[in-house]
């Protein structure tokens, strides 16, 4: 792979060991995956935040850096609630060993913002046509398809490297070549709602790490994009989607080979999964709510009391500017969590089995969190959780 002379000066440690290390990371990258050069990066946003997935091999790698990120750098979800881990049954070693997490990336400059949608809470940190090096599955999904940005999925090593030089490897996502749809996917129901993340747990498992083109009747918002790029990223790896006349467009001459028909059956098959009693905890916010969202929970609990656990996550900064809405939620028992999600905090696994409205949880909680998942639709996620069926 071809290097500048600066570049080649740090891979060769002339700017220290910490930017030794990361120059060598990402030169390996491109070397594996064949990039010509490096590219300068808008911003980073780094997983490897949670204590339950990185341990104490992972907290002392992180320690043993130094320097500052050169570019704006956020957290993905940490495994609890930075300011009320104990409300979510989080004590003791975890919580300390998280904190300590937190405070050695704040320590190298990271803005200590844990959230899958930094795009929900900065609008300066990815446009169209931005190189990025982002990690979560479904915020990476969202830069490529609605932002119309361009981003590997990166893991927690090379994305950190990406925020201490300020450069990824050109490669993959990056480039047109791997932008091209790969599947043409005709929606035949009219679809609202909790329906998107229901279509992308399906069409996920189909195109795997494919590149899905859809043809829809309906005019998705960004929530439900959002709610259809995380299923696929997480019941496949989907990176990248296209939706017909409403994301940025593919690149051009790009034919899909294969293609997909789902209809309001498919869909129905998803919503079978609802597990109604059995559950005994119900999350919503994956990925995190927006302050819309926060609206529509606020709402259709309506000052009702909640029979089981509620969580509802968010990123803090949408927390901190809605905190009527959070307060009306919590005022039905339910709980707002911050910082973290029902998938990377250890605290999910006190529960048998959760439901949720999302399609990335459904495909993640058994595997990441060993509890059985269920699905609904926001309305039937509140309504179990306030015993009203
Ligand atoms: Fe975000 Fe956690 Fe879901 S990181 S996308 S809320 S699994």
């Amino acid at each position: 792979m071809y290097l500048s002379r600066e570049e080649e000066a740090i891979y060769q440690g002339e700017k220290g060991e910490t930017l030794r290390r990361m120059m060598e990371i990402l030169v390996a990258l491109g070397d594996i995956y064949g990039a010509l050069r490096l590219v300068p990066v808008r911003s980073v946003q780094i997983a490897g935040v949670s204590y339950k997935n990185i341990g104490q091999a992972g907290l002392e790698w992180i320690s043993d850096l130094s320097g500052k990120v050169v570019v704006p750098s956020i957290l993905n979800p940490a495994g609890m609630d930075l300011l009320r881990c104990k409300e979510m049954g989080i004590t003791g070693d975890f919580s300390s060993k998280q904190q300590e997490t937190i405070e050695a990336y704040r320590k190298l400059g990271v803005t200590i913002d844990c959230t899958c949608t930094p795009y929900q809470i900065y609008d300066d940190i990815a446009g169209p046509g931005d190189h990025l090096a982002w990690s979560e599955s479904s915020a990476v999904s969202y830069a490529n398809s609605v932002i119309g940005a361009r981003t590997n999925r990166e893991g927690g090593p090379s994305a950190l490297a990406a925020a201490l030089v300020g450069k990824t490897a050109l490669y993959g996502y990056h480039l047109d070549e791997f932008r091209r749809p790969t599947h043409s996917v005709t929606v035949e129901a009219e679809i609202h709602g909790s329906d998107y993340g229901a279509l992308g747990f399906l069409v996920g498992r189909i195109v795997k790490d494919g590149v899905p083109l859809f043809i829809l009747k309906a005019m998705p918002a960004r929530g439900d994009l959002k709610a259809l790029g995380a299923a696929m990223a997480a019941s496949g790896s989907v990176a990248l989607y296209y939706v017909k006349d409403v994301t940025p467009e593919p690149p051009e001459a790009s034919v899909p080979e294969e293609h997909i028909h789902i209809d309001k059956k498919d869909i129905d098959e998803v919503y079978a999964q609802n597990p109604g009693d059995d559950a005994d905890a119900i999350a919503l916010g994956c990925p995190h709510c927006s302050s819309e969202e926060l609206e529509k929970i606020a709402g259709l609990l309506g000052g009702r009391k909640v029979q089981k656990e509620l969580w509802v996550c968010t990123a803090r900064k949408i927390a901190e500017q809605n905190p009527m809405l959070v307060a009306a939620i919590e005022e039905s028992g339910a709980r707002v969590f911050c910082d973290t999600c029902m998938v990377v905090s250890p605290a999910t696994e006190r529960f048998s089995c959760m439901m949720t409205n999302s399609g990335k949880a459904l495909a993640y909680l058994p595997g990441m969190a060993g509890v059985k998942a269920g699905f609904g639709s926001l309305e039937e996620c509140i309504d179990v959780a306030t015993g009203r069926r």
